[in-house]
């Protein structure tokens, strides 16, 4: 975050509150949110991508105060479920600057899309078609679609893997055909109104090759259906999957320079396939709320096992992040609450869980003398963490609390054990 400093003290201030302050009055463990940094990004993005919408992606992290924030900073918002759809309704985004994605919406899920006018609804599947298509005619209604297309390109982390992915779930395969029949399906039934096409090719990308061959193979197939059905779609959507920087190896590319190279790719494809330049759209989820975040615990034990490695123990652990345990991410730690002189120890910093998986930080140098009681931040947790979050072994989910020029409020309080017994009806 950008307002992280170190106050006289040796503690970490966030928004020009103290960490020590703020686990006092908070708890731990808690995910502390820069507000302003969270704004900073959001207008980073509008300003580099001016001229294109800028989607939020809701599935990186939702809560009502993110979407008046991110609604009050001038983004669109991408949701991919019915629960998100409603968090976003909830605090009043606009439905008509709100993409609707997922594989699998569910008829209800649709219904709900347009009984509340969501501005473009985008198509995974040929049932997705059918179904939207007998609501839309049903309502004599005609909303906004795309066509999610699965290009073949799957970046992932630091590697590019060209072609690696056509087998997944998601999109209609552009080198089998299906999206261009699917294209052609919705332009002949004329009930739904084609928009555009769209493509996501992964997440934590840093390289913008992936989105150049996307570009263009979306591009060409473009023109194939402008050549087939005289129709010129008039959007696109290059999706998400900008990178941030977790640890000191990351190197990501500031939204300025990512906008200019995907305005260069998209101009320089169009030209190529004789297109006019459609609107274009992204969604990023990370890169917006990621860097915003750092999770904060409490050291409960160190253990030295026999001279191998050193564990660090704090309150919380995989319910609150599991990213490091399923994609094995990395991330980094610090003491927060105070300075140390003591040497560096390199420690594995763990959770509560019992799991020996339960892993946050894999490998990290802590002062030799950390011990219970130390604050500790993990930076970097604002995507995919609290989203991602479950009840594993009955431990409650930690609170987010927004910190601004030295005040702090509670966005998403902490779930208490009263909560998680409430749904146990035995
Ligand atoms: N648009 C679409 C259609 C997506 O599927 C996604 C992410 C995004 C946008 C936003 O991607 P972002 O800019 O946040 O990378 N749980 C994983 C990430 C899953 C991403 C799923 N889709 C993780 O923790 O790394």
């Amino acid at each position: 975050p950008r307002t992280v400093t170190r106050a006289d003290d040796g503690a970490l201030t966030i928004g020009g509150r103290s960490v020590r302050e703020l686990a006092t009055e908070y708890g731990t463990p808690a995910y502390l949110l820069d507000e302003a940094d969270l704004r900073a990004r959001c207008r980073d993005f509008a300003a580099a991508f001016a001229g294109a919408d800028v989607y939020y992606a809701g599935k990186s992290f939702l809560c009502k105060a993110v979407v008046r924030i991110v609604a009050e900073e001038g983004l669109f918002l991408d949701v991919c479920t019915g629960g998100e759809l409603a968090v976003a309704l909830a605090a009043g985004f606009p439905p008509e600057r709100m993409g609707f994605h997922g594989n699998n919406k569910s008829t209800a899920e649709l219904t709900r899309a347009l009984d509340a006018g969501v501005g473009r609804i985008i198509l995974d599947s040929f049932h997705e078609i059918d179904r939207l298509t007998a609501l839309a005619r049903e309502r004599g209604v005609r909303p906004a679609v795309l066509i999610r297309v699965t290009v073949g390109v799957e970046a992932h982390t630091h590697e590019f893997i060209a072609t690696a992915h056509e087998d997944q779930k998601f999109g209609f395969s552009l080198a089998g055909g299906a999206a261009f029949e699917a294209a052609v399906r919705v332009l002949d039934d004329d009930v739904l109104d084609l928009r555009g096409l769209h493509s996501h090719i992964g997440s934590q990308i840093f390289d913008t090759s992936g989105f150049e061959v996307a570009a263009r193979r979306v591009l060409e197939l473009q023109a194939q259906i402008r050549d087939a059905r005289g129709v010129e779609l008039v959007e696109l959507d290059l999706g998400g999957g900008f990178g941030i920087a977790y640890t000191t190896q990351d190197d990501p590319s500031p939204a300025p320079d990512l906008a200019k190279r995907i305005n260069k790719i998209v101009e320089s494809e169009c030209e190529l396939a004789g297109l006019r330049v459609p609107k274009l759209s992204v969604e990023p989820g990370r890169a917006i709320v990621g860097p915003a975040v750092f999770t904060l615990y409490e050291v409960g034990t160190v253990k030295d096992v026999d001279g191998i490695r050193t564990y660090v123990s704090v309150d919380g652990g995989m319910s609150d992040n599991i990213r490091t345990a399923l994609y094995d991410a990395s991330y980094s730690a610090t003491v927060a609450g105070r300075v140390s002189a003591a040497e560096p120890l390199l420690a594995r910093v763990v959770g509560k869980h019992c799991e020996s998986g339960d892993i946050l930080v894999k490998d990290e140098f802590l002062p030799a003398d950390v011990q219970p009681g130390d604050l500790l931040a993990v930076p970097g947790t604002g995507a995919y963490c609290r989203s991602m979050a479950s009840n594993y072994n009955h431990v409650p989910r930690p609170p987010v609390i927004a910190v601004r020029d030295g005040e702090s409020r509670v966005i998403v309080r902490r779930e208490t054990e009263a909560d998680l017994l409430s749904l146990d009806v035995g």
